[in-house]
C-alpha cells in the first residue's frame, strides 16, 4: 500500500539556510510536547509494558510516520509495535508505523539502513551482522528525530504527509544505504504476524534514486509527485518546520491554556503531548486506497474502534471537524465496499473484533450531535444496521449471550447492548419501529444479570452482577466470583476486565443499573469499593470514575478521576499506564484536564473539574468554548462549589452538546478545597431506560427484585 518515496541525502548536507519561521501560529506550542511519553515501561530501558508508541517524524493523521525500527535481544520483552524502543538494536529506518497498539506489530515498511561497510563480517542478507547499538541519547521533537549509531553514523529525519526525509551523516568516506524491500516489523511466532508477499525495486539516475513497492500501491509516479510537492528542500529542518507549523496551526492552538505559570509546566506538557499522540492515528489515506475508487475519503489505522470510540474520536468532532467527517464517510464507504464497517482496521484490512461493533457507536455519536456535512446518513444507517456482531445467533433468539455458546459473553453482552442503543439513536427519526426493537435489545444485558449473584470475600457483600448463563436459560453461579476473569482474554467470561467492572458499563441506562445494584446507596458503596487499593484486579472502564455524577455526588467523581490521573500520567518516558491503545489513554487525560467528560452515543457531557484556570478551545472550526476555573489550585482547591454556563447558574452536573459545543460560549467553575454536593438538578439522563429486554419465552425469567 505504499506509494511514496523516501528523500534521501547520501552525503552529509551543508546547505547553509536557517530554518523557516512559522507565520501561521503565533505560539510554538510544539515546544511543550514530549514525544517520548509512553516510550518506556516499568523496566528502565525497555518498551515492554509502556505505551507502545511511535517515535519519529509525522504530521497530524499523516500516511507516513518515519522512524527507526529496532530489535530487542530478549524476545520475551520485545515490544516493537511502534518500531522504536529505547535501547533496542537499530535495524533501519522505515516509513510506516502504528502508535499505541497491542497485538503483533504492523508495518515497518519501506526500509533503509545506512552502513559504513559492506564487507565481511557484514552480510547484507543477514540483519544480525549489521544492526546497531546507539550511543548518547536520542533526540525527539515534534516532526524531528535523531539518533547516533554505534558505527558513527548519525540519522536525522522528518516526515511530511506522504513522504519523508532522512539525513545520514557518516563518520568516514565509505557510505552505503541498504534498502531491504522485504523488511517489516516481525512478531516472532505470532500467527497474526505480517508476512512478506513480494516487492519490486528499480534503480535510476545512477543509483541516486529508486522506485518500487512492498504489497500494493497506486503508482510510483504519484509517490514522486508527493515527494516533489511536500519536500521541496534538501534541508531536513525545512520539513521539520513545516511539520511544526502544521501541528501548531491544526492541532495545538485549538486548545489554549495559560503558558506563563511555572507551576503549571507539567500539566502544560501533559496537555500538548496528549494532543500530539491523539493525532498520530488513524491515518488519512484519501486518494491512497488501492482497493476501490469511490470518490469518498479513505482512512486506515482505526486500531481499534473498541479503544477510541469514547474519548478520542468524539474529540475530533470538536477539534477536527473536516478530518472527522472524512473518517465517518470512510467508515461508511468501507461498509459499502467490504460489507462491514471495521472494529479495528490497518493495512487496508478489517481485523479482529474484541467485543461489540464499535463503529456503530462512532456513527451514532456523530449523528446525535448533529454532524451532517456530506455524510450520506441513509447509507450510514444501513452500515450500522448491518451489525458486525459475531454472536447474533445467541443475542437475537435467546435474548442474551450464553456462556456455553459465546466466548467473552459478559463483556460482549454490555457491548452489544450499547451497540443496539446506538441503532436506536440513529433509527428514531427514520425508522421508529426498528428504533423500539433496538431499544428493547439494548436492555438485554439485563438477561445476563441474576439478581442473586454475589461478590466473594468483599466487605460489604454486593448483590447482582453480570454472570454466565447457559443456553438452556439457567445461570451457572457455581464457584462464580465476578472479581475474577481467569486470563481475561478471548476465552474468558469477559475481555480485559472483570465482570465486576463490566457490571458498571451500561452508559445508556444507569437508572436501571442503579436499581439492579440495590439503589443509590448500594451503588455508591460498590463504586467506593473498587477505588479502594487492591480491589481491582483488572482495568476500569474509562467512564467508571465519573459515575458518581449519576447519583449527584460529582465531588467523588472529581476526587477519584484526579487521583487516577495523577497516579498514572506523568511527564516521563514511562508516563502512561501501559499500551496507550491508539491514544485512548491520552484522550481520556485531555477530557480530564478540560473538566468535561463525554457520554458518547448521547449528546451529553458530564461536568468535572478543569486543570487550568482558563482554557479557550476552538470548536467546529469557527466557535470558541471558554472554560474558566475560578480559585483553582491543583494541589487542593479543585472541588466544584457551583457552575455557570453562559453566565447563568447551572444546577446539573451535566450539559447537552447544543448548550455550548455548537456555537461556543463559556463554562465557569467555582472551586474550593471543600467537597460539596453542589448539584441539585436532574441526574444525567438514561435514555435506554424503558427498553424491554426480549427473553426467549421458553426459558425461565430471571429473578425479579424490588427496586428503590
Ligand atoms: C532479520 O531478518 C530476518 C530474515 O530476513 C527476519 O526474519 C527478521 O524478522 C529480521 N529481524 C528484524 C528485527 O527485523
Ligand atoms: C528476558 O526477560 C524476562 C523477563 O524479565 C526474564 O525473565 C528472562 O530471564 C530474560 N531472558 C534473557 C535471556 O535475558
Ligand atoms: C550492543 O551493546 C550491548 C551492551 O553493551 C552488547 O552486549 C552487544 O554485544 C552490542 N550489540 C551489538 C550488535 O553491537
Ligand atoms: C542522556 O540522558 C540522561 C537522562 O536525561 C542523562 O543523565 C545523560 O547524561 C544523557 N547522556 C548524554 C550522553 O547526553
Ligand atoms: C537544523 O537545525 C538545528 C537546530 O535545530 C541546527 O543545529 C542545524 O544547524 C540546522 N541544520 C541546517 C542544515 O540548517
Ligand atoms: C481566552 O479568550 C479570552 C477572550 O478572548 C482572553 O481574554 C483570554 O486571555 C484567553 N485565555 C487563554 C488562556 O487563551
Ligand atoms: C446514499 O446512500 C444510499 C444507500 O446506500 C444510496 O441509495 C444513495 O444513492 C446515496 N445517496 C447519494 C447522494 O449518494
Ligand atoms: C427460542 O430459542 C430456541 C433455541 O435457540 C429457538 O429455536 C427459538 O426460535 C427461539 N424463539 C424465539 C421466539 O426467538
Ligand atoms: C419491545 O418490548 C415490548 C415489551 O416486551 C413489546 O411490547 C414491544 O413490542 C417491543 N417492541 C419491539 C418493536 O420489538
Ligand atoms: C439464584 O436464584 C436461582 C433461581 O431462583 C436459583 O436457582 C439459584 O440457586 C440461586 N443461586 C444462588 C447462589 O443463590
Ligand atoms: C459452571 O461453571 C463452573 C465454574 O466456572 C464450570 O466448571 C462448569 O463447567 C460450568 N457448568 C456448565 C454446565 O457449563
Ligand atoms: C496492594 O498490593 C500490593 C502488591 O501486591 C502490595 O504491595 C500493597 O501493600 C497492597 N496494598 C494494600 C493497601 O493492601
Amino acid at each position: 500500500m505504499l506509494d511514496f518515496l523516501v528523500v534521501v541525502s547520501l552525503i552529509a548536507l551543508a546547505i547553509g539556510q536557517g530554518s523557516g519561521h512559522s507565520s501561521l501560529a503565533n505560539v510554538d506550542y510544539s515546544q511543550y510536547v514530549n514525544p517520548l511519553i509512553g516510550s518506556e515501561g516499568p523496566m528502565p530501558g525497555q518498551a515492554f509494558g509502556g505505551g507502545d508508541i511511535f517515535v519519529g517524524g509525522a504530521v497530524p493523521f499523516g500516511v507516513v510516520k518515519v522512524g527507526i525500527d529496532t530489535y530487542e535481544t530478549n524476545l520475551t520483552l520485545s515490544t516493537i509495535n511502534g518500531g522504536y524502543t529505547p535501547q533496542g538494536l537499530v535495524t533501519g529506518v522505515s516509513m510506516m508505523h502504528e502508535s499505541g497498539t497491542g497485538g503483533p506489530p504492523k508495518y515497518g515498511i519501506v526500509h533503509q539502513m545506512p552502513l559504513t561497510a559492506i564487507e565481511s563480517p557484514i552480510n547484507i542478507l543477514d540483519n544480525s551482522t549489521y544492526w546497531q547499538n546507539r550511543s548518547g541519547n536520542d533526540t525527539a521533537r515534534v516532526g524531528y528525530f535523531s539518533t547516533n549509531l554505534a558505527n558513527g553514523i548519525t540519522i536525522s529525519l522528518s516526515g511530511a504527509r506522504h513522504s519523508g526525509i532522512i539525513q545520514y551523516d557518516y563518520p568516514s568516506n565509505e557510505k552505503h544505504v541498504l534498502v531491504d524491500v522485504s523488511h517489516y516489523l516481525p512478531a516472532y511466532g505470532d500467527p497474526d504476524s505480517q508476512e512478506f508477499l513480494g516487492c519490486e525495486i528499480e534503480l535510476q539516475d545512477d543509483g541516486k534514486q529508486y522506485t518500487g513497492y512492498g504489497i500494493s500501491f497506486i503508482s510510483a509516479q504519484k509517490a514522486c509527485d508527493y515527494k516533489d510537492n511536500e519536500i521541496t528542500s534538501w534541508n531536513v529542518n525545512h520539513t521539520v518546520q513545516a511539520a511544526v507549523d502544521e501541528w501548531n496551526t491544526d492541532v495545538f492552538s485549538k486548545i489554549r491554556v495559560p503558558l506563563g505559570n511555572a507551576e503549571d509546566e507539567t500539566n502544560i506538557i501533559l496537555m500538548y503531548s496528549s494532543l500530539y499522540f491523539v493525532h498520530l492515528m488513524p491515518s488519512d489515506r484519501t486518494g491512497e486506497n488501492p482497493l476501490w475508487e469511490s470518490g469518498e475519503p479513505s482512512w486506515d489505522d482505526f486500531y481499534t474502534c473498541w479503544d477510541v470510540f469514547r474519548n478520542t474520536v468524539s474529540l475530533y468532532h470538536l477539534l477536527q471537524p473536516s478530518y472527522y467527517e472524512g473518517m465517518i464517510r470512510a467508515l461508511i464507504d468501507t461498509w459499502r465496499y467490504e460489507g462491514y464497517m471495521p472494529d479495528g482496521r490497518s493495512g487496508n484490512y478489517n481485523g479482529l473484533t474484541q467485543g461489540g461493533s464499535n463503529a456503530d457507536n462512532i456513527l451514532a455519536d456523530a449523528y446525535v450531535k448533529g454532524l451532517k456535512g456530506n455524510i450520506n446518513w441513509t447509507a450510514g444507517y444501513q452500515a450500522i444496521v448491518k451489525e458486525g456482531l459475531g454472536a447474533l445467533y445467541d443475542w437475537i433468539p435467546l435474548g442474551y449471550l450464553s456462556s456455553d455458546g459465546s466466548a467473552i459473553s459478559l463483556s460482549r453482552s454490555v457491548e452489544y447492548a450499547l451497540n443496539d442503543f446506538s441503532l436506536y439513536q440513529v433509527a428514531q427519526v427514520g425508522a421508529p419501529v426498528d428504533a423500539q426493537k433496538h431499544r428493547n435489545r439494548s436492555a438485554q444485558w439485563q438477561n445476563n444479570w441474576p439478581h442473586n449473584a454475589t461478590s466473594v470475600d468483599t466487605t460489604p457483600i454486593f448483590t447482582g452482577f453480570l454472570a454466565p448463563r447457559l443456553a438452556n436459560g439457567v445461570f451457572n453461579l457455581s464457584n462464580y466470583n465476578p472479581a475474577l476473569c481467569s486470563e481475561c482474554e478471548w476465552s474468558a467470561f469477559s475481555y480485559e476486565a472483570t465482570p465486576f467492572e463490566y457490571s458498571f458499563v451500561v452508559p445508556h441506562d444507569l437508572e436501571t443499573l442503579i436499581n439492579f445494584m440495590g439503589g443509590t446507596a448500594n451503588f455508591e458503596s460498590r463504586l467506593d469499593y473498587i477505588f479502594m487499593p487492591n480491589t481491582s484486579q483488572q482495568n476500569l472502564d474509562f467512564a467508571t470514575p465519573y459515575l458518581y455524577n449519576y447519583i449527584n455526588k460529582q465531588y467523588k467523581s472529581v476526587e477519584r478521576s484526579r487521583a487516577l490521573a495523577n497516579q498514572y500520567f506523568v511527564d516521563s518516558d514511562y508516563g502512561v499506564p501501559g499500551n496507550s491503545d491508539a491514544s485512548a489513554l491520552n484522550s481520556w487525560l485531555i477530557r480530564q484536564m478540560l473538566g468535561i467528560y463525554p457520554i458518547v452515543t448521547q449528546p451529553i457531557y458530564l461536568l468535572e473539574s478543569p486543570w487550568f484556570s482558563d482554557i479557550n478551545m476552538t470548536i467546529n472550526d469557527k466557535a470558541t468554548l471558554r472554560i474558566i476555573a475560578h480559585n483553582l489550585d491543583n494541589s487542593n482547591s479543585f472541588y466544584v462549589q457551583s457552575v455557570q454556563i453562559n453566565g447563568q447558574p447551572w444546577d446539573k452536573n451535566w450539559f447537552e452538546h447544543t448548550d455550548v459545543l455548537v456555537d461556543g460560549d463559556t463554562i465557569e467553575f467555582y472551586l474550593s478545597s471543600k467537597q460539596t454536593m453542589w448539584e441539585t438538578g436532574e441526574v444525567p439522563p438514561s435514555p435506554g431506560h424503558g427498553g424491554k429486554p426480549n427473553l426467549n419465552g421458553t426459558y425461565p425469567m430471571p429473578d425479579t427484585i424490588s427496586v428503590r
